[in-house]
């Protein structure tokens, strides 16, 4: 039911009509004077006209145009498609440029079943992003439906027409291949209604989307929860008849020469509880689960790529509702490990669920914590619907905006300023659940460092907070490779983060 069935990739030459797909696509940059048609394996001829005629045809080489033609009989294709690439800074065109340019054609000729890109490749990883784009651009979400009539089928296989030879670019396919399904199963994940994916079925889900992989998944129900002190993740399920669940997926391969924990926030639905939130938009709050929808398919991702990194994900899942039994605002909440906690907002829930994720991941005491939530309204405010914000231990974050930067994927640090600490202490507890509303991104991320535990000789656990509360979700138009709804993000920056931690 979660599963997602990805695209076929491959890489040909130039001999386009040995191949023939129902579309090829060329690119078109936007240069200071008008279009630049790119790089593309069109006759000489062919290409002299159309580069011509690209202003009468309104063609600007704009991001996500898609200006469909006649195809040429010299390529075997019914249609030419002159994609947008935007506007080039520099020479050549970014990796992250190559795959919004592929994801964006890709998705909108849905309908057709095959597709070859040529688009300008200099090198093996520029092929990768060409293939990573079209990985993640053939998504649909056809929901539950009764019928999917006049929904059109994503494209089933994509030709990359490029210089590198087949059996070079193997590995780099695989990997896009590999990267776009983990991404397209977090967008379907997310985009489930809450009635359907609640914490029993996510976690029923996490089994199975880890079928056939080397992971272990231990999942603790109520009754466990209850036994060991989770207070955090039972408090905020509490008002909820959906149980809630911690469930701990662990990549422990034997020739592993580091370890990650990564800490997802997973509320199924985030309502607020009786701090209720505002009736418009509260639909949205289907996606509160993306964090832990990250964390569990980047080790997912890390496992089927064998990397040597014992990887462990810890999803802390709730639904955050009003009832008779839900939290109050006073209520005082003992985290697993001890630590109390005033509730002074039921809103600000996700940081009491992954306080205890913070302290159950941290007794493992591996190299490194990341934790992924959709954690404030505040992240939005600072850093809008596309950026992501980072916060922790320097060393870690300095990293993750790297890794980041490579998988051209959006991500900022963001300070915590070391007066927010007082902000949330409390007169009847450890600590309060909010501060002053001002900054609540960086005093969110304040509040989980005091749940990040230390190493053997007593110091803190180099940690990272990712808050992906806007870029996790699309309420607006699909672009580039981004679908509406759930977006997938920060699992490419994560994978990657692991990759390159084997370098250093
Ligand atoms: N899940 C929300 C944060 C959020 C807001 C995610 C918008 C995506 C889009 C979180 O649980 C929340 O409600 N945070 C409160 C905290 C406040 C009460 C301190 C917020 O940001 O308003
Ligand atoms: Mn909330
Ligand atoms: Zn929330």
């Amino acid at each position: 039911m979660f599963r997602t069935t990805g695209i076929t990739l491959g890489v040909i030459a130039k001999d386009l009509e040995n191949s023939p797909s129902d579309a090829l696509v060329i690119g078109v940059a936007q240069g200071p004077e008008g279009p630049i048609l790119l790089a593309n394996p069109l006759s000489a001829e062919a290409a002299g006209t159309l580069a011509l005629s690209l202003r009468h045809l309104g063609v600007t080489g704009a991001n996500d145009q898609a200006h469909r033609l006649p195809g040429l009989p010299e390529t075997g294709a019914a249609v030419l498609v002159l994609a947008g690439a935007g506007r080039l800074s520099g020479g050549a065109l970014s990796e992250e440029t190559l795959r919004r340019t592929a994801g964006s054609a890709i998705r909108q000729l849905a309908g057709l079943p095959s597709v070859t890109l040529a688009l300008p490749t200099a090198s093996l990883a520029d092929v990768g992003a060409v293939a990573e784009g079209a990985a993640m651009g053939a998504y649909s979400y056809t929901g539950h439906r009764s019928s999917t009539e006049g929904l059109k089928d994503p494209v089933a296989r994509a030709l990359i027409c490029t210089d590198v030879q087949a059996r070079d670019a193997q590995a780099v396919l695989d990997r896009a291949a590999l990267i776009g399904r983990a991404v397209n199963a977090t967008r379907t994940l997310v985009n489930q209604p809450p009635n359907h994916l609640y914490p029993e079925s996510f976690a029923e889900a996490a089994k199975e989307l880890a079928e056939g992989l080397p992971v272990t998944i231990t999942v603790w129900d109520e009754t466990r929860l209850e036994k060991e002190g989770f207070g955090g993740i039972l408090g905020v399920g509490r008002g909820s008849s959906r149980q809630p669940r911690l469930v701990k997926v662990e990549y422990s391969p034997t020739k592993a020469t580091k370890s990650i924990a990564l800490v997802g926030k997973g509320i199924t639905f985030d309502t607020g509880g009786i701090s209720i939130k505002p009736a418009l938009g509260m639909g949205e709050m289907k996606s509160d689960m993306a964090g832990a929808a990250v964390v569990l398919n980047t080790v997912l991702a890390v496992a089927a790529l064998g990397l040597p990194i014992k990887a462990t994900a810890w999803l802390c899942i709730a639904e955050n509702m009003p009832s008779g039994a839900a939290l109050r605002p006073a209520d005082v909440l003992t985290v697993y490990g001890g630590k109390t906690v005033e509730v002074l907002d039921t809103d600000a829930e996700g940081r009491l669920v992954l306080a205890d994720g913070l302290v159950a991941a941290s007794r493992q005491k591996p190299d490194t914590i990341i934790d992924v939530a959709t954690l404030t309204g505040a992240q939005l405010i600072a850093l809008g619907t596309r950026t992501a914000g980072v916060m922790g231990s320097d060393s870690v974050t300095a990293a993750l905006k790297s890794s980041a930067d490579r998988a051209g994927e959006l991500v900022w640090p963001m300070p915590l300023p070391e007066e927010l600490r007082s902000g949330i202490d409390s007169q009847v507890a450890d600590l309060a659940n909010i501060g002053e509303p001002n900054g609540d991104m960086m005093t969110a991320a304040v509040f989980l460092r005091e749940f990040v535990g230390n190493d053997a000789e007593g110091a803190q656990i180099p940690w990272a907070h990712l808050d992906i509360a806007g870029p996790s979700f699309n309420n607006g138009s699909p672009y580039g490779y981004t679908p509406e709804q759930g977006t997938g993000c920060t699992v490419r920056t994560l994978v990657t983060y692991m990759e390159d931690m084997l370098t250093v």
